[in-house]
């Protein structure tokens, strides 16, 4: 799909049919994560796939959902703060954002391939760390289900553009 098309047709689903996700499109998915840019090309991150498959209870605890656990899959994405870009000006570690290009990457990617996914940060990184093994300098930024969508798309409520872009400075006081 062209992307200004995708960008406005892709949604947050939050109701998922039980279909697997062919392994073939799965790896797809992932491969756009991999040609995500991050800063200095580190790739400091991790993508983590999880069949839900009869673990949807201890994986609720992550996210306490239904909708959460009723695709075949989840995907974490952990940043590696340690083999992140740093600042040099300020020491700004940019391990959150490498990660989240690269997962914004592939949801995009799965919106295309015909797949829902839906952005989650309110998990709790205590029981994701626990029931993962995420170790401690390692960071779970964001969590999707993914798998074919059982909803449809509402209106996407936007700011105007207007409200959004500056031109040349932040306004003068
Ligand atoms: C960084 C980030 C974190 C989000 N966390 C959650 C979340 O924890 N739970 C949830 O249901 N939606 C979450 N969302 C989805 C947003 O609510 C959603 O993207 C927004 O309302 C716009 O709707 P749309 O994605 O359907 O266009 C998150 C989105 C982003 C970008």
């Amino acid at each position: 799909m062209d992307f200004l098309k995708l960008a406005h047709v892709r949604y947050s689903v939050r109701a998922y049919r039980p279909d697997s996700v062919p392994e073939a499109i799965l790896q797809q998915i992932l491969d756009a994560a991999r040609m995500a840019p991050t800063a200095a090309n580190r790739q400091a991150f991790r993508l983590i796939v999880v069949h839900t498959a009869g673990r949807e209870q201890e994986l609720k605890r992550i996210y306490c959902r239904d909708w959460f656990v009723q695709p075949p899959l989840i995907i974490g994405i952990c940043a590696i703060a340690a083999d992140a870009w740093k600042r040099s000006t300020d020491g700004k570690n940019y391990g959150d954002v490498d990660a989240t290009i690269a997962m914004d990457h592939l949801i995009m990617a799965a919106a295309d391939l015909g797949l829902g996914t839906c952005w989650i940060a309110a998990f709790d990184p205590k029981a994701a760390r626990e029931i993962l093994h995420i170790p401690e300098g390692i960071e779970p930024v964001a969590f999707t289900p993914l798998g074919f969508p059982a909803d449809k798309p509402g209106l996407k409520k936007r700011q105007p553009i207007e409200n959004l872009v500056l031109y040349e400075s932040w306004p003068h006081p």
